[in-house]
């Protein structure tokens, strides 16, 4: 097994780069269809806190649905458990933005993580608020996880999404119709197109990612017995159809955004931040994933 984690961090950043097939961008949101793909950064935290790095870890990169944990974790601190009676808690097995289940499952989303349940999540953490003031809710609470203040959304991004999110409209609206929803469809989404737009670098999206390790002396956010269901989340549902070969092939929890980061925890061991802009078919990154097969493989982390 190798030790030394930066070597092994620079040899991945090396065998992704000679791969020619770096994926696709999201194609849905203009402002990200047009990030050259030819990009990629990791960076891994250990429990100790040392922070190794490798490839492009300090462009910011618009992190999207990986904001769903951190918007969860505050749902469940403002409603605790009767969260639960809104959104589910199984995998979907379906597309991050499909409708079909709705529709069968009276305005329930399956998960947290697929776009109807963050919908959902981000209007209990709105809560008939000003969505400027949750959002300043939501980007302290990342700030304060990741421990720097520069971390700020891109409106560009959330203009972006905004004009072209019909199937958000289209999501958000069929909760209404099911009472689902506690503020109006536009406001909710409002608040939540801009916590997608959040940027971060790989380098703080690991240190972000830190009080998901369940370790002494990482940031105490929210409880231990929180931080292993929101795990438990992460490994069930957080790459959507694409979870269980995640689980099978990379096999720690990880939650993905359409941007093309992904962060993976490994349980009191490490918090990895990976990016890479193109997108496999299920709308998760190509070569992040690759990559951090490579890397749990190399390092034999596993949950299982
Ligand atoms: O709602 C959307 O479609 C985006 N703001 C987020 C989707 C996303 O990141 C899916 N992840 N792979």
């Amino acid at each position: 097994m190798i030790t030394d984690l930066t070597a092994l961090l620079q040899k991945l950043n090396a065998i992704v780069r000679a791969d020619d097939n770096w994926g696709t961008p999201a194609n849905y949101i203009p402002e990200l269809a047009r990030i050259n793909p030819e990009q990629f950064a990791i960076t891994v935290i250990t429990a100790d806190g040392t922070v190794h790095s490798a490839g492009d870890a300090d462009t910011r990169f618009s992190v999207q649905s990986i904001t769903k944990v951190f918007t969860l974790a505050i749902a469940l601190g403002r409603s605790g458990d009767q969260l639960w009676h809104r959104v589910g808690r199984e995998p979907s097995g379906s597309a991050f933005n499909s409708i079909v289940q709705l529709e069968r499952e009276q305005g329930r989303p399956r998960n947290p993580f697929i776009n109807a349940g963050a919908i959902v999540t981000t209007d209990e953490v709105l809560a008939g608020r000003a969505p400027r003031d949750a959002l300043a809710e939501i980007v302290q609470f990342v700030r304060t996880a990741a421990g720097s203040d520069d971390i700020h959304i891109n409106d560009a991004v959330a203009a972006s999404e905004t004009q072209h999110g019909h199937r958000n409209f289209a999501l958000a609206h069929f909760l209404a119709s099911f009472d689902n929803l506690k503020n109006p469809p536009e406001m909710t989404l409002g608040t939540y197109f801009h916590h997608c737009a959040l940027e971060m670098t790989t380098t703080q999206l690991a240190h972000a990612g830190r009080f998901l390790m369940g370790a002494p002396d990482m940031p105490k956010l929210i409880s231990t017995a929180r931080v292993r269901r929101l795990n438990a989340l992460m490994l069930t549902c957080g790459h959507y159809d694409g979870s269980g070969d995640f689980a099978y092939r990379v096999g720690i929890p990880g939650k993905s955004g359409v941007g093309g980061g992904i962060l993976a925890i490994v349980p009191g061991q490490a918090s990895i931040a990976v990016w890479s802009p193109g997108l496999n078919r299920y709308g998760n990154s190509h070569k992040g994933t690759e990559a951090l097969a490579t890397l749990a493989r190399q390092m034999n982390w596993s949950i299982f």
